[in-house]
């Protein structure tokens, strides 16, 4: 008995102990933990200073690359801010399931191709012939693939700056007059990967897609599926579609890239954050942020 009661007193002081040291709450603590922010040396250093309602410095980009990297692989961010500025490497996991629209027949691509993580986006590509029939093919992934993302809404045809960060690795310099070049960009950046022992490069279109630079090496087909044309034309993209099953299709489509809007996003793909590399930090590459303010102004 006595010793029981022992025993609760020593715990009461030892959990009295633990929640004193958890509570760091007292004036002079905060004076010590935060006079090392003084070694910055400028003036805003001490946060009991800081004006939380101040905006940041006008050339500052810690900002930018913070909210980057808390960004990645998410639709919404990426859309509402689409002009990328950050690569990352990753990979695709064995057993990740991906699609692809063929235009001619049930044939796997023998070049280089692209994939879709949603069948929704891959279904649009399968617009053959009626000779050739409409196809669709499941994928998965045999051997990890190795990937570089370009974050932002990177695959979108437009010439503001959407493909610059793909346009330096593919080609040492912008060319937003390049813009709708498309088999020339897979190959140079397939050429580089080459070198580098990258296998694939993901973007974000409607949805998230990744760029095969061999199609047999790293996956292996599933099924060939035989569907309804989709009938959406070569039209401007922005027309909708007259009958009311094509309609619906695209309806989906955006639907099921809705469900990457926000955190975590797109989660297929295993991102490598210690290999990120940000062109807002300009100590490691030219800043793309002169040419992006011209154009977000603009
Ligand atoms: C911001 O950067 C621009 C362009 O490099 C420069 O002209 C300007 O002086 C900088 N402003 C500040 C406040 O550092
Ligand atoms: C199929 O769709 C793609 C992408 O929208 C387009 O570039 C191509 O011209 C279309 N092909 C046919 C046969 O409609
Ligand atoms: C693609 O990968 C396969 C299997 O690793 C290999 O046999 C083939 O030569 C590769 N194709 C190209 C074009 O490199």
């Amino acid at each position: 008995m006595l010793s029981t009661r022992k025993a609760a007193f020593w715990l009461f002081l030892a959990v009295e102990q633990v929640l004193t040291a958890q509570i760091p709450l007292s004036p002079d603590y905060h004076e010590v933990s935060l006079d090392s922010y003084s070694h910055f040396g400028h003036d805003h250093g001490d946060p009991l200073q800081w004006d939380l309602d101040e905006p940041p410095a006008v050339n500052a980009t810690g900002n930018l690359v913070f909210e980057t990297a808390n960004s990645l692989l998410q639709h919404w961010p990426s859309t509402r801010y689409r002009i990328g500025h950050t690569i990352v490497p990753g990979i695709v996991p064995v057993g990740t399931i991906l699609y692809h629209g063929t235009i001619t027949g049930p044939h796997m691509p023998t070049a280089l191709d692209w994939v879709a993580v949603e069948p929704e986006h891959s279904m649009i590509f399968c617009n053959g012939t009626v000779e050739s029939g409409y196809w669709h093919a499941t994928l998965a992934v045999t051997r990890p693939m190795k990937v570089l993302y370009f974050d932002g809404n990177s695959a979108a045809k437009v010439s503001e700056g959407t493909m610059d960060t793909q346009d330096l690795v593919a080609w040492s310099e912008m060319k937003p007059e390049w813009f709708e070049n498309e088999l020339q960009r897979i190959q140079d950046l397939c050429k580089w990967g080459q070198q580098n022992g990258i296998d694939g490069f993901v973007r974000m279109e409607m949805n998230f897609e990744i760029m095969i630079c061999n199609f047999t090496s790293h996956m292996e087909l599933i099924s060939f599926s035989n569907v309804e044309s989709l009938r959406l034309g070569d039209d401007n993209p922005t027309d909708l579609p007259n009958d009311p099953n094509t309609m619906h299709q695209v309806f989906e489509m955006m639907h099921s890239a809705s469900w990457r809007e926000n955190y975590p996003g797109e989660t297929r793909i295993i991102l490598d954050y210690s290999g990120l590399i940000s062109f807002y930090d300009n100590d490691l590459v030219p800043s793309l942020v002169p040419r992006h303010s011209e154009s977000n102004t603009g």
